[in-house]
């Protein structure tokens, strides 16, 4: 089946579970990375579909991700929380790694948060802080649009000069100040993993302007700007990026800095929220 096939197959399934219960797709989405599955407590009366009651839904393999879409208010928004992703490093193709924004971009979704845990490089970061991404750099992994264009989402060679919202970024600064919390500012790279990076291609990085490292988001919002949708990304520091501490790096980090962060992460989503169109 071609890539659009398969959206179309998997954005009808959700949409006649969801008419089934009465539930209409909110205007905003939000992107869970691995150890802030947390986020989701907050949804009042959430309804929940797996991703696995989905024929040909990428299910999610990575620790820490439940693998589900939780629909309900976040305060008094309405939203569609991803609890859980899919990465390259699993073994699906990009287009299924972009697969469930892309569902939710064309079941009429306009805003997404992209968030995820990230090895921090910048100057005096430290583990649990926020960090909202103002650019990205995609060169370390394939395209989620190379392969036949398909026009009926976007162009084919779609711009990228703003690929996280100017306003939202506002949005995000005052909403850290509201909740009377920091929240540093910086560009994130992904790379495919699993494996971490050296502490070489560490110092590389920081050559490059990298200020957080991680396996996820980029993609994805390529995907959604491609289809022209508004994106804004926040970074979780989980770690210290690998040479810059005397730690060794472990997937369990991602974990125990969600515990730290997660309240912070939730107070800051639940009132940026409420601001997006
Ligand atoms: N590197 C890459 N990905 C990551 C890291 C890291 O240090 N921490 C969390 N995800």
């Amino acid at each position: 089946m071609d890539v659009l096939g398969k959206l179309k197959l998997v954005e009808s399934e959700l949409a006649s579970i969801l008419q089934k219960n009465g539930i209409t797709m909110p205007k905003t989405a939000i992107v869970l990375g691995s150890g802030l599955g947390d986020v989701a407590d907050a949804i009042v009366e959430p309804f929940v579909v797996s991703y696995g009651d989905l024929a040909d839904f990428p299910v999610s393999t990575a620790p820490g991700h439940k693998g589900r879409f939780v629909f309900g208010k976040l305060g008094d928004t309405p939203v569609v929380i991803m609890q859980g992703r899919v990465h390259y490093y699993e073994g699906y193709p990009m287009s299924d790694v972009v697969l469930p924004v892309r569902v939710l971009a064309l079941s009429g979704v306009e805003n997404f948060v992209l968030t995820n845990a990230a090895g921090g490089l910048q100057d005096g970061m430290q583990i649990g802080d926020l960090m909202m991404i103002t650019d990205h750099i995609s060169t370390f992994v394939p395209s989620p649009l190379i392969g036949p264009n398909v026009d009926e989402l976007g162009l084919r060679f779609p711009d990228m000069t703003h690929v996280y919202d100017v306003e939202y970024q506002d949005i995000l600064r005052a909403a850290a100040e509201k909740t009377d919390q920091k929240l540093l500012e910086g560009i994130y790279a992904q790379f495919t993993g699993p494996h971490f990076e050296t502490p070489t291609e560490i110092r590389l990085f920081g050559k490059l302007g990298v200020d957080v490292v991680g396996m996820s988001t980029v993609v994805e919002a390529i995907a959604l700007r491609h289809m022209g949708k508004r994106v804004a990304g926040v970074s979780l520091v989980s770690n210290i990026a690998a040479g810059m501490s005397d730690e060794l790096l472990c997937g369990d980090d991602v974990i125990d800095s969600g515990l730290i962060a997660g309240p912070r992460m939730t107070a800051l989503l639940t009132e940026a929220v409420t601001h997006f169109a």
